[in-house]
């Protein structure tokens, strides 16, 4: 082919955990019983209330195109959720939707980001911010975590990172965090956003796991902590994970109405808007509760305590207990440095994939290569024939 590819294009890397998934997926269309740890959403049905109020737009033919932010009715409904969940007062023209977080968060560092910008992320991280922050020709500058840090950042080693760069410019914090389930408490987080605040980094907050929390943890929002940060900060939020609506595409964010405003004119000329019916079902989905959400959170919870009960009996094995998420993330670095035939967590999973039929998702993928990650959205049956699996694999190798 004579047509030169973009250097945007081939500086992006395919999903790890996309990837991990249909190659997993494909062995299942093959007759193969692979047990599939590598999807990161629930396995739970969309709950009936919320596919009612979409049938009920489709039969309404609510189906033309809207406002690029999103209707009016939702962004108020999503005004409410603010204050209701997380005492912050958005106005409907400072929040826009977009299809899936992932959305927002590109759309929110298309409005921010110039070229060369550094972008400062905890690792490990949820693999789409490093390519999206390259995709706008800004800069990922890791910040590394691990299990003795809780896998959280803490305030020095944040502003020692801004103080050695060019352009700092933003920080992208997860919690609960995709894949460590780390939550941050208040306290860290006050400590953080004032870095933030003196160093004038804009805290792009992803609290898409806001709903899935255990032991009695709490959610903060950092744009909670005062009016200061909240308007330093961007909140991404989104149904996917909390209401199992991972394929119909709407995410949200909220922030600094200049921000937004700019944001939402990027993705008016980008996807338009997010489908009609899907926008009427998430109104629905933030106004009603029908409970299944907090059964869908219990159900987690139990097979969180089941997997890392499960893993940490495995030999070398080592697993933090996550607070949130639906992800366990093992520490599996003796099976790295004490082998001849696997040198990394990519040779790990292929291996267990290949001859044990279990996928899991590389650490590397997040950022760091002493870690595999489970995604605990699969049935208790398949939980427990999975771990033995990988137990099993990592016993003969
Ligand atoms: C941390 C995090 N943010 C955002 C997303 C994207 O969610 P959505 O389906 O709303 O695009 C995911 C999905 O895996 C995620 O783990």
């Amino acid at each position: 082919m004579s047509i030169k590819i973009s250097h945007r294009a081939k500086a992006i890397k395919p999903s790890p955990t996309l990837t991990v998934s249909s190659l997993a997926k494909k062995m299942q269309a093959d007759g193969i019983d692979v047990i599939n740890f590598g999807v990161g959403e629930p396995d739970f049905n969309t709950p009936d209330y919320i596919k009612k109020a979409a049938k009920k737009a489709i039969d309404d033919n609510f189906t033309k195109y809207t406002a690029s932010a999103g209707i009016l009715e939702l962004r108020e409904a999503i005004s409410l959720k603010f204050k209701k969940d997380n005492n912050l007062n958005y106005q409907p023209e400072d929040i826009f939707v977009s299809p899936g977080a992932k959305a927002s968060v590109i759309n929110i560092l298309m409005a921010v980001c110039d070229p060369r910008d550094e972008v400062l992320i905890p690792c490990p991280y949820w693999v789409s911010y490093t390519s999206q922050v390259e995709m706008v020709d800004a800069i990922p500058v890791l910040l590394p975590t691990n299990m003795s840090s809780n896998f959280k950042i803490n305030a020095k080693q944040l502003e020692d990172a801004i103080l050695s760069l060019s352009n700092p410019k933003a920080l992208i914090l997860n919690s609960p965090n995709n894949p460590t389930g780390a939550v941050y408490n208040k306290k860290d987080l006050e400590k953080i956003a004032e870095v933030c605040v003196k160093h004038n980094i804009l805290i792009i907050s992803d609290e898409i796991y806001e709903k899935i929390i255990y032991d009695n943890e709490q959610h903060i929002s950092i744009a909670s902590i005062s009016n200061e940060v909240c308007e330093i900060t961007v909140v991404i939020n989104g149904v996917s994970k909390a209401y199992a609506m991972t394929g119909w595409r709407l995410g949200y964010s909220a922030g600094p109405t200049e921000i937004i405003q700019r944001a939402s004119r990027i993705q008016s000329h980008t996807t338009s808007c997010v489908n009609s019916m899907t926008q009427k079902a998430v109104v629905t989905a933030l106004s009603e509760d029908d409970g299944s959400i907090e059964i869908m959170r219990k159900t987690f919870e139990k097979r969180r305590n089941f997997l890392v009960k499960e893993l940490n009996k495995i030999n070398n094995v080592k697993c933090s207990l996550p607070k949130g998420a639906f992800y366990a993330f093992p520490n599996i670095s003796y099976y790295l440095h004490n082998n001849k035939n696997i040198k990394n967590s990519v040779e790990l999973c292929q291996y267990l994939l290949n001859d044990y039929q279990v996928a899991i998702v590389p650490g590397s993928a997040f950022g760091t290569d002493n870690y595999v990650r489970f995604s605990y959205a699969n049935s208790m049956e398949n939980i427990k024939e999975g771990v033995k699996r990988f137990a099993d694999g990592l016993k003969n190798l």
